[in-house]
């Protein structure tokens, strides 16, 4: 079977700007699993007395299996009773999925998925001596954490579960050292160096990484040692850390791995595990949300990052950060950018400030050249520069943006010696270019006219670039706003995720020492170790014990401090479904003395409406306490375009469409100790466009004094039911979908036999519009009495829907593929799900001559499984088998 496994490349920007080409369709399978391999969940066989005789849970299984004549190869066995008892296998047959699904203690089974390995939304490697450089004390500073460091709240005692790509604990700042006594005091590589997620990992005790830097990063925002360079410390920075390697140096990592680390984590006795990293998938169900869910239950706190999928619009939240109970974060942007000035000379004009963390490495003084002296002309140096430009080898060039690409320009540049540019912008899109190796750097507008009418004025000009002291801490346009590559909800089942929004922007840390030591990420990545170093300042002061550690979301949720959609005033919050319950302050999430018994009230869809919402406040101070209700609502997430299959791409737009709520009285009066049960009861907001889905949130705050706590609702004023769940348009390809392929990669329109010998085969295409619980592709006779929801033909009702299993009514030949809980296709990155079809049935058996179709079926959410009217489904053209 050939496989190519795609990966969402974290942090896009750039939307599906036109129709894509149906030739850049792959002609494979590009689902995010591992072709034939499965994890099998058991039931606890110490559990049922009578069975324990017979062995473990997993001799059971495979005695079972082997009854059963099916064939299997064993990766990996859990046994973590409680929590997950199991195995991931291979079967040469994928056709047994329904066979161990029968077999005694079975409880359930999936196809293993790979997760990408996280990507950084903006990398900066540093040195030693670097100047100008975001200390963590404005991180710190926004959250309350450093008013816990000057009470010597660092987190001593606490062991934090890091699964990443390692962590180089030779760094000096990281303890300089690997096992007891050490900061990083234990762990494991359950992966080795080679692992690229397609291979057979290389397990091996050592969980060093000096290879990819991220791990590391992510250890430091956790625990990095104060006293260095750069003034930085991890946000519990006495804690202690174990180090779970899960990637290799390059690569994806397969959730069955994953699974293993967290069971690895959870026995080793940690009180806090996170990870860094998740694919889209939008489902709470796949196996390491559900084993992340179950370990945090049982009273590990786990933080887990929301992905950085912001682009790519709502109901795109990942796995395994959509863990029911694990706490899922978002990435907010520093108030402020480290950014680098130039001076000037030969005019009076204050330092000009150029977007780049450090100083462009040009040495002296540079005369400037502007390759135009007219400042609105709009394609400057697109073309060719004319011949009369002088040699620009000694030249500071000045240029305008716009029209063409950077490179374009430099190139032109280039051409006459130039590679010192300056880029002066066409607007205010002053932010971080790519200009790859030339040397050149982005200045703002109205700096580069005046620059450029100085020159064309006669003016002598000179630029230099400082080596150090040029540093400028430069107000961030987005600062304190939830960054928006962070990943939008809820879950197609509608949980809140993500949970809290932490620092994630421009954040500092350390790095492989042969790496440099010290690097400059952005991303929820960052986010997420941010949250778990607050979770071990919070049970380092409350104590580790489970109900405390089962309380930290909600005590984080409480007191988060809600974030706007904009810096413009009176513009609503951001959406529930992108910041939770807002940025983590955890001075208050400690030291606050009002609890709430709910953070995170659901209202779900229309159809399944969650009426009134009950919470209990408790007044846990030592004062009698008047508090007032209030309700400030969040703007309302229009998540697709209005009567369309596309999704609204990020930032989704807002509108002003609020829920309104009421209470049970607004106002209350607690003793110390004494607690309150508030009842809200929410209304979704009226005569919104129930086509856009639009998802509605807001905050009841909860208020005496100074002190505010509040608990965040989210529902969806549609029913999902109605969603549409495969599209069935043209927007993309400018062909209807789905599609079968031929060989050619055309849309075949009329019969077609197929040899199935090299690439004479047919692909399926379609796009998921929104997620489903359940995806199946069957082979079904070419003269199948079956018309399909999306077959443009009047509609043929072979059953009556709604009178209970009607599902497995209809004949098929054999399957083709059965995927569980898929999410929906991207607009940005991944426009399309492709199946390339074979001559064999999933169980290997040859396909024989013969005509046939394709029966894709796609489960519309909180659809029935059992209900045939609940699947939306495709009908193939007619397609030979000639073999
Ligand atoms: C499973 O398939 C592999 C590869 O085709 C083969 O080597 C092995 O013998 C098969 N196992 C069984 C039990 O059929
Ligand atoms: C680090 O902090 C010290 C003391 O506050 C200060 O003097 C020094 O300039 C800081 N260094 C950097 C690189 O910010
Ligand atoms: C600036 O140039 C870019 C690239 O050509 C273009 O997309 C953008 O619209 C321009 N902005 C303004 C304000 O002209
Ligand atoms: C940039 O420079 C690096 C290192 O010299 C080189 O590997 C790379 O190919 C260059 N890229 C381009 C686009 O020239
Ligand atoms: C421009 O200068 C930089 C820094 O000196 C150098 O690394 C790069 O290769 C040069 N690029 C070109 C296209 O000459
Ligand atoms: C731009 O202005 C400078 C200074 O006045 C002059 O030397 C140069 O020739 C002008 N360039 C063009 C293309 O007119
Ligand atoms: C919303 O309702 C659906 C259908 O009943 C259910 O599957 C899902 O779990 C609910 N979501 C929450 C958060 O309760
Ligand atoms: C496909 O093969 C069948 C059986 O050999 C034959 O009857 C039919 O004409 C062929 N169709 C095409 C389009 O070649
Ligand atoms: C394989 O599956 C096909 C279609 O379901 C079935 O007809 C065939 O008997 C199966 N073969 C084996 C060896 O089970
Ligand atoms: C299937 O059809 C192909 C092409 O016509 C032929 O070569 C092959 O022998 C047929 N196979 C069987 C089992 O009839």
């Amino acid at each position: 079977m050939k496989v190519a496994i795609s990966l969402a490349l974290l942090g896009a920007t750039s939307a599906l700007a036109a129709k894509a080409s149906l030739s850049s369709v792959k002609r494979v399978t590009n689902l995010p699993i591992v072709p034939n391999k499965f994890i099998v969940e058991v039931s606890d066989a110490s559990e049922i007395p009578s069975k324990r005789a017979l062995g473990t849970p997993h001799e059971q299984l495979y005695q079972s299996l082997r009854e059963r004549k099916i064939s299997f190869n064993v990766h990996k066995e859990y046994d973590a009773p409680g929590v997950f008892i199991g195995a991931s296998l291979s079967l040469n047959n994928t056709q047994d999925v329904a066979n161990i699904l029968k077999a005694d203690g079975v409880i359930g089974i999936q196809p293993v998925r790979t997760f990408p390995r996280p990507v950084p939304v903006l990398l900066k490697k540093v040195s030693l001596g670097d100047p100008g450089l975001p200390d963590s004390e404005s991180t710190h500073i926004t959250t309350g954490v450093d008013k816990l460091h000057a009470k010597g709240i660092t987190g001593k005692g606490i062991k934090i579960g890091i699964l990443d790509t390692g962590t180089d604990y030779t760094h000096p700042f990281l303890g300089g050292g690997f096992g007891p006594g050490f900061k990083v005091a234990g762990g494991f590589d359950l992966v080795g160096d080679d692992y690229t997620g397609e291979n057979a990992p290389m397990p091996d005790p050592d969980p060093l990484d000096q290879c990819s830097g991220h791990g590391t990063h992510v250890a430091g925002i956790v625990g990095a040692n104060p006293g260095n360079e750069f003034n930085i410390s991890g946000v519990a920075y006495d804690a202690t850390i174990f180090s779970y390697r899960v990637f290799g140096c390059t690569g994806v990592v397969q959730d069955d791995v994953l699974v293993d680390a967290l069971l690895m984590g959870a026995k080793a006795g940690m009180d806090i595990l996170t990870m860094s990293l998740g694919g889209a998938d939008g489902w709470t169900e796949s196996v390491s949300s559900v084993v992340s869910s179950r370990i945090a239950a049982s009273g590990t706190i786990v933080t887990i990052a929301a992905s950085n999928d912001g682009a790519s619009g709502a109901w795109f939240t990942s796995s395994p950060g959509n863990a029911i109970n694990a706490i899922s974060v978002a990435s907010s942007d520093n108030t402020v950018i480290p950014l680098q000035s130039l001076t000037v000379s030969g005019v009076t004009h204050d330092p000009i400030t150029y977007y780049d963390t450090f100083p462009l490495p040009v040495v002296g003084t540079l005369p400037l050249y502007a390759t135009s002296n007219d400042t609105t002309v709009v394609d400057d140096a697109c073309n060719p520069l004319p011949a009369s430009t002088p040699d620009l080898s000694g030249f500071a060039v000045l240029v305008r943006r716009g029209t063409c690409t950077f490179a374009q320009k430099l190139a032109n540049i280039a051409a006459f010696g130039g590679n010192t540019t300056l880029i002066y912008d066409n607007g205010s899109g002053f932010a971080a270019i790519d200009v790859g190796n030339f040397s050149a750097v982005l200045i703002q507008a109205e700096d580069g006219v005046f620059l450029a009418q100085q020159f064309a004025a006669g003016a002598h000009i000179s630029v230099s670039f400082p080596q150090s002291g040029g540093a400028v801490q430069f107000p961030a346009p987005t600062g304190g706003l939830v960054s928006t590559f962070t990943s939008y909800g809820p879950t197609n089942d509608v949980f809140f995720k993500p949970a809290i929004t932490a620092p994630g922007g421009n954040i500092l840390s350390t790095f492989p020492v042969p790496l440099g030591s010290w690097a400059l990420f952005s991303g929820t990545s960052m986010a997420t170790p941010f949250m778990a170093g607050s979770a071990a300042l919070v049970l380092s002061v409350k104590g580790k014990s489970p109900a405390v550690a089962r309380g930290a979301r909600t005590l984080f949720q409480s007191t988060a401090k809600p974030i706007s959609s904009s810096l413009t005033d009176g513009d609503p919050f951001q959406t529930a479904a992108q910041q939770g319950a807002g940025l983590v302050q955890v001075f208050d999430a400690i030291f606050g003395t009002t609890t709430l018994s709910r953070t995170e009230l659901i209202l779900n869809d229309t159809a399944h409406f969650a009426g009134p919402q009950k919470f209990t406040v408790q007044n846990t101070g030592k004062t009698v306490k008047t508090y007032t209700l209030s309700h400030v609502p969040a703007g309302t997430a229009v998540t697709f375009e209005a009567g369309s299959i596309l999704p609204e791409i990020g930032p989704v737009p807002l509108s002003t469409d609020f829920a309104s709520v009421t209470f049970n009285g607004g106002k209350f009066t607690l003793q110390p100790g004494q607690s309150h049960d508030v009842v809200a009861t929410i209304t979704p907001p009226k005569g919104v466009d129930a086509t856009t889905f639009p998802v509605y949130s807001g905050f009841i705050f909860v208020t005496s004094g100074t002190e505010s706590v509040h608990a965040t609702y989210l529902g969806v004023a549609a029913s999902l039911k109605n969603a549409h769940s495969v599209d069935d348009t043209d927007e993309i390809f400018g062909v209807d979908l789905p599609a079968l392929l031929d060989s050619q990669g055309n849309v075949q329109d009329g019969p077609v036999n197929y040899t199935f010998v090299g690439e004479d085969a047919p692909t399926v295409v379609w796009r998921q519009a929104f997620g489903t619980p359940l995806l199946l592709l069957d082979l079904v006779s070419s003269d199948i009495q079956f018309t399909g929801t999306l077959n443009k033909r009047a509609p043929i009702s072979f059953t009556s829907p709604h009178n209970g299993g009607t599902f497995a009514k209809v004949p098929t030949v054999g399957p083709i593929l059965q995927v569980p809980w898929l999410g929906r296709n991207d607009l940005v990155e991944i426009p399309e799900y492709t199946e390339l079809l074979e001559n064999t049935f999933a169980n290997g058996t040859v396909i024989p001559n013969g005509s046939y179709k394709v029966l894709l079926r796609s489960l519309r959410v909180t659809g029935d499984p059992t209900n045939e009217a609940d699947y939306e489904s495709w009908l193939s053209p007619v397609f030979g088998v000639a073999a």
